[in-house]
């Protein structure tokens, strides 16, 4: 079968097309025939070798996060799921493999895709999603009347996250390019803010939570526009302690280290009386369901920017580094 294979750590030529052999369902797992796969930044930020310390790949690997596809066969012990079923998953993130013909995911991190949904529309919701629903659910708590600001709500997370939130009654405020303003009104964003013109920190206060999707200043800018008490979630660049021992299950020395890294930005969220906390997604089948669930009421749609032919997955990366996607950016087997 055709994979697209990590190499090794590097830049863009460290993946490439090859054959590879067609992985076999152990207990427990599907055999998937892949129809389509979605691109995350962390596969390229995988591929670069910036997440080394944290997710240990052993290469060369099948590399891929997220998939849509039927159930081809099923391991032993399998119960959920029987050959033909329309499936969609987070893959195991160790193991990866979503770039291929066909891919083995354990039972419990896959889900059936929601009716109505293709497959490409499918493969873009996992990661993304579990992201948006684990961050606003799980650790802002989000309720009803809430005000939310999302920063780069234009992106692959970002039209999942604003969707989320609003179906979980709150007010999202986001940040957008005019490339994307029109996308974001349109999923319910009530607050457009034009990041080139204005700083959101002008506009912006009293909110009672923030999903970090940009990182950097905006980060650390997003304290201030915060209720004292109240928690800025981020995914991208700074892990902290609680992501050692909660996201990650490692012991003291991770998390003493991600103290020491996170320092200046923990004393700043303490400055205004917040909590800052950076969240590791992680793969569940559970979570999934609940995702096609909210996709079945019509609460939540999955956004594509872009589909490209497998065999020209090498594009397809080189438009999501390019960090202006509106939406997700997929592969077609
Ligand atoms: N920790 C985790 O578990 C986890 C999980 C998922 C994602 N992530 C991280 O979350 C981040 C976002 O992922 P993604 O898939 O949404 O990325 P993406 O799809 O590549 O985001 C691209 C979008 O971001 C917008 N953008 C770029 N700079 C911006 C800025 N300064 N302010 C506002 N919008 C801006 C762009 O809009 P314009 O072109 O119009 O500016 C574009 O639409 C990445 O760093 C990713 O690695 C982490």
């Amino acid at each position: 079968m055709r994979g697209y294979v990590l190499t090794r750590y590097g830049r863009p030529d460290a993946m490439e097309l090859r054959e590879v052999p067609t992985p076999r369902p152990g207990p427990g797992e599907v055999l998937i025939r892949v129809r389509a796969a979605g691109l995350n930044p962390i596969d390229y930020k995988l591929r670069q070798g910036t997440l080394r310390a944290i997710v240990k790949l052993s290469l060369p690997t099948v590399a891929g996060s997220e998939l849509a596809g039927e159930v081809e066969a099923v391991g032993t012990g399998v119960t959920r799921f029987a050959v033909g079923d329309r499936v969609f998953a987070r893959v195991d993130k160790s193991t990866l493999g979503a770039f291929a013909d066909h891919a083995v995911v354990a039972e419990t991190l896959a889900a059936r895709m929601p009716d109505g949904l293709g497959f490409t529309d499918a493969a873009g919701l996992p990661l993304a999603g579990l992201t948006s629903l684990q961050a606003l659910r799980d650790e802002l708590r989000l309720a009803k009347g809430d005000r939310v600001f999302i920063s780069g709500g234009a992106g692959g997370v970002g039209t999942l996250a604003i969707q989320i939130a609003v179906a979980m009654g709150a007010q999202v405020a986001t940040t957008a390019s005019p490339r994307g303003e029109q996308l974001v009104r349109s999923l319910g964003a009530t607050t457009v803010i034009d990041y080139r013109k204005e700083k959101f920190t002008d506009v912006l206060g009293d909110y009672d939570g923030a999903f970090d999707l940009t990182g950097g200043q905006d980060l650390v800018d997003s304290f201030a526009i915060l209720k004292p008490g109240a928690t800025t979630v981020s995914v991208t660049t700074t892990p902290e302690p609680a992501t050692a021992r909660k996201d990650l299950g490692k012991g003291p020395l991770f998390a003493a280290l991600f103290g020491v890294l996170s320092w200046k930005i923990r004393r700043e969220a303490r400055r205004h009386g917040v909590t800052y906390r950076f969240l590791f997604m992680h793969p569940s089948g559970t979570d999934l369901e609940t995702l096609a669930a909210m996709v079945g009421k019509g609460e939540l749609a999955p956004v594509t920017d872009r589909v490209f032919p497998f065999d020209r997955i090498d594009d397809a990366f080189a438009y999501l580094e390019q960090g202006r996607a509106k939406g997700k950016v997929i592969v077609e087997m």
